[in-house]
């Protein structure tokens, strides 16, 4: 595992574009995982003015995101789908076949998106937010970890943390379809970015503390190729 400081917030995430640029460059044809939430924001503009400037090129990229709301329409604004249009795939040269988020409420919707990863060869690099519990993706703290593609019910924490996109904590769906543990610890690297005090406990106990369900993001430390880029602030508690 490594593990670096940067001194802004916008420093790490662009850091961390840049690993995701460097895999498009070394191999045109990359499989990416990808985040939503506030975190990757900074990334995802880098990318897109690399595009711009013709660094990078995504015409034979492929990319599959970690999660999306159940319940909620594609074309609502608070919707993932609609995120990564905004930030990312309506700005490069993506096309709209080669790009993936899980939908739908059932165990097939799971495995259907599961197997669509492994047709595309599985994953070269997953870009990872973390939540204030140490979840990754959807995978919130639980008694054993999960495999694959599945339905989760979102904790309080998660629910009043992500009640800031929505008119109130009321709004936010409930439910979720994410990426499992195993989608995630099968991707050939993993880049997790942590910005700002809120995250700094669950860096720690990712990086320090005991391999347990319930830091989800914990089990990353198993991972042969994973990269943990923060803020001072996220990464206040990692003192030596
Ligand atoms: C989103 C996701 C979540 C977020 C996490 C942090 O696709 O997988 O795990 O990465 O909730 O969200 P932010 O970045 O908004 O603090």
């Amino acid at each position: 595992m490594e593990f670096h400081v940067y001194e802004s917030a916008r420093a790490a995430c662009e850091a961390a574009g840049m690993l995701i640029a460097a895999q498009i460059t070394r191999k045109g044809d990359s499989v990416l995982g990808l985040a939503t939430g506030s975190t990757p924001v900074p990334a995802y503009e880098k990318l897109v003015q690399w595009y711009q400037k013709g660094v990078i090129d995504f015409d034979r990229i492929r990319t599959f995101n970690l999660d999306e709301y159940v319940g909620i329409d594609h074309k609502n604004p608070l919707s993932y789908h609609a995120f990564m249009q905004e930030h990312l795939f309506s700005k490069v040269n993506l096309r709209p076949e080669n790009v993936h988020l899980p939908s739908g409420h059932s165990a097939a919707a799971g495995k259907a998106y599961d197997d669509a990863i492994r047709a595309a060869g599985g994953i070269d690099i997953q870009l990872l937010g973390i939540g204030r519990n140490g979840h990754i993706g959807f995978n919130e703290p639980a008694k054993e970890f999960t495999y694959g593609t599945h339905v989760v019910t979102l904790t309080q924490n998660t629910i009043e943390a992500n009640a800031r996109f929505f008119k109130s904590a009321d709004e936010v769906p409930r439910q979720a379809i994410s990426m499992g543990i195993g989608n995630i610890m099968a991707a050939k690297c993993v880049v997790l970015v942590a910005t700002g005090e809120s995250k700094a406990e669950a860096v720690y106990k990712t990086i320090r503390g005991p391999i347990t369900p319930e830091v989800p993001a914990s089990i990353l430390q198993l991972h042969p190729c994973c990269v943990i880029l923060t803020d001072r602030e996220a990464g206040s508690l990692m003192k030596d």
